[in-house]
């Protein structure tokens, strides 16, 4: 087979781009591990930066988001059991958010590509990367078959364990990490969610509270990374959220069983330069951000953006000129995005090596935002998201 651009990976990031490539007239192939259910049925991120939600609008992707989504101008914080304020991404940055699911943007995705009878191969295993510096192609197999996908260029949107990052030489990739050591227990229950979403420092640890839909509720909550799934009862953890918020917002959670349980482990990581001839990283591929101020998938949609320009630009005209840039235009909103989730984490959570006095000045910290309307624009912005080269 031969396409102008193979995108490896079918989460968010290789099925936007694709969308995005073919309203310019642009052919790709998405070339998939996973099964497409196993893929649709992931649950994840919960909200949207502006940007993202205008560019799900421009990819034809926005209807049902427009319909079923929950924008808020912002997020609350609390801290001492009692504090709170509100991170007002609309007052300061101009910009309100969207509380949309991963899963369902996913599911658009997937119904959009189709639509327009976009090629995507799932259940592909042994997918190999081939001779990036000068004549590209794809091999795996897939039931039972042996392909081939010779392209001008690969786009690697396999996520953090996916096999492009890996093809490129350790001579070249520079990785940057940084493991935290404790883990988010997440519980998605039907059960109508706060109005607002809640961030939550508490000393038993960090609490959140988020929201799919209006009987649809996600609550988080900071485990030990050793605990395992089974070792927390519905009871257990309902017990746990309702001790960390401060009461009069706990004695609004409404409480009933959990459809899905998981513990997911915290990581910073980036990895350098997001492009190697003709591969382009986009998304979890080449960075993870720790949950905390939910960049991931919208850093993995701005990447997607500056990909999709670049191969546009390159592939109508000829210009290398974005293609070039690519790299450090993506890396440059990229460790932005590290240093706020980071920091946020940093914050937010209790660390193993903590003592009253931590405790204390995380605390004050927060004071200090709640006095500084200079402190609150700047954490509003950052939490809206970064700007984006040309938008417009
Ligand atoms: P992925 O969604 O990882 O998609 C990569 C795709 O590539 C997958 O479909 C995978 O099956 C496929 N693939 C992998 N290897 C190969 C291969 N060798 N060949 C072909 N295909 C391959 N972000 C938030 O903002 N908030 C959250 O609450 C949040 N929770 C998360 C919980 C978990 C457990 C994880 C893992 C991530 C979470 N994230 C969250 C991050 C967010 O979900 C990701 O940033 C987002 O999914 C990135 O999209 P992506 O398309 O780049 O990567
Ligand atoms: C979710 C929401 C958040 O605000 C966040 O930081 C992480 C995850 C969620 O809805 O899953």
């Amino acid at each position: 087979m031969k396409t102008q651009v193979a995108i490896v990976g079918g989460g968010p990031s290789g099925m936007l781009l694709s969308l995005l490539l073919a309203k310019e007239g642009i052919e790709s192939i998405v070339i998939e591990r996973s099964s497409r259910d196993h893929v649709l049925s992931r649950i994840r991120a919960g909200v949207l930066e502006w940007t993202s939600v205008e560019l799900l609008r421009r990819a034809g992707v926005g209807e049902r988001m427009d319909r079923e989504g929950h924008v808020h101008a912002g997020t609350r914080v609390a801290w001492r059991g009692a504090d709170h304020m509100l991170i007002d991404s609309q007052k300061w940055a101009g910009k309100p958010f969207m509380a949309y699911g991963q899963t369902y943007v996913t599911e658009d995705l997937y119904a959009a590509v189709d639509s327009i009878d976009g090629l995507v191969l799932d259940e592909c295993d042994d997918v190999v990367l081939n001779e990036l510096l000068d004549n590209p192609y794809v091999t795996f197999k897939r039931q039972g078959e042996e392909y081939r996908v010779d392209a001008q260029f690969i786009a690697g949107c396999d996520g953090y364990h996916g096999v492009s990052r890996q093809s490129i030489p350790d001579t070249v990739l520079k990785t940057f990490e940084k493991v935290y050591p404790f883990g988010w227990l997440g519980v998605m229950s039907e059960t109508p969610p706060l109005e607002d979403l809640w961030y939550v420092q508490h000393e038993r640890g960090f609490a959140l509270a988020s929201q799919r839909s209006p009987m649809l509720s996600r609550y988080y909550v900071q485990c030990p990374i050793t605990d395992k799934v089974e070792d927390w009862s519905d009871e257990r953890f309902w017990d746990e959220l309702i001790t960390r918020f401060p009461p009069d917002i706990a004695a609004q959670i409404t409480t009933g069983p959990s459809i899905e349980k998981s513990i997911a482990p915290l990581r910073s990581f980036v990895s350098e330069p997001m492009r190697y001839g003709h591969l382009f990283l986009a998304g979890d591929a080449a960075h993870i951000v720790p949950p905390t101020g939910a960049k991931g998938l919208n850093l993995a949609m701005s990447d997607v953006y500056y990909l999709w320009r670049a191969l546009t630009l390159k592939l109508q005209t000829g210009s290398d000129e974005l293609i070039d840039r690519y790299s450090a235009t993506a890396l440059d909103r990229v460790w932005k995005t590290e240093r706020f989730s980071w920091w946020m984490t940093s914050l937010l959570h209790v660390f193993p090596e903590h003592s009253a006095f931590d405790h204390r000045t995380q605390a004050a910290e927060l004071d200090s935002i709640e006095a500084s309307e200079h402190a609150q624009a700047w954490l509003a912005e950052q939490y809206a998201g970064f700007p984006i080269e040309d938008w417009g």
